[in-house]
């Protein structure tokens, strides 16, 4: 099987992070190469974009340089670590992709789609293999965000509403595009829905 590139996408709490570390170590027990990755992230000048993407106060960034800053976090992740990887014959695993800048920037700012759309075609111009979408019911998800405090929370802060209007993004996403994506229901225990991804990846 040649090197594929999957990337898991969800709402915040969904439950994606540990659904990627699950089937990275399937996928190794299964005796691939895999490089697990994450975005906003993934390579040192990515992961020191991250650092003003999430830290601070919500209003720290306008939606279009936000738009601006995760594109240029994307394309140097694809150029230091995806790129390669891929290259080299090795399964690259995605903690989110570009869908999610599609979802958060672009569904939930409508006129601003169509600049996710241009920059996306002009500066990175590739999409996943394979996307799977952990699909969470907002309290569950918000339930496991409260259990994990940390410094990077200027998105949850966002509140519930606009939780609910990233998940209809998702799946309104993933519904155009039957494809790549892979809807799968991340309201229940951990290891049923890795059971479900494991199903769907390594078909
Ligand atoms: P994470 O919690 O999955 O690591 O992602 C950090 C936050 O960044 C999360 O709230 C989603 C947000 N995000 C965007 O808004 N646009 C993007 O393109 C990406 C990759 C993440």
């Amino acid at each position: 099987m040649p090197a594929r590139f999957i990337s898991f996408e969800g709402i915040d709490g969904s439950g994606k992070t540990t659904q990627a570390a699950l089937l990275a170590a399937a996928m190794r027990d299964a005796g691939r190469d895999v490089v697990l990755t994450r975005e906003p992230g993934g390579s040192p000048g990515a992961e020191s974009i991250r650092r003003l993407l999430v830290e601070g106060k919500t209003d720290r960034w306008s939606p279009e340089t936000e738009i601006l800053l995760f594109t240029a976090a994307r394309r140097d992740h694809l150029e230091r670590t995806i790129a390669p990887a891929l290259a080299a014959g090795r399964d690259v695993v995605c903690d989110r992709f570009a869908d999610s800048t599609r979802v958060y920037q672009g569904a939930v700012r409508a006129d601003l789609r169509e600049m996710v759309d241009a920059l996306h075609a002009r500066t990175i111009g590739r999409e996943p293999d394979l996307t799977i979408l952990i699909d969470t019911d907002v309290d569950v998800a918000r339930r496991r965000e409260g259990a994990r405090r940390s410094s990077e929370d200027r998105f949850e802060r966002f509140g519930p509403a606009f939780q609910d209007a990233l998940r209809k993004g998702f799946l309104e996403l993933a519904a155009s595009r039957p494809d790549r994506f892979h809807v799968i229901d991340g309201s229940r225990p951990e290891q049923e829905v890795a059971a479900d991804v494991a199903r769907a990846a390594l078909a």
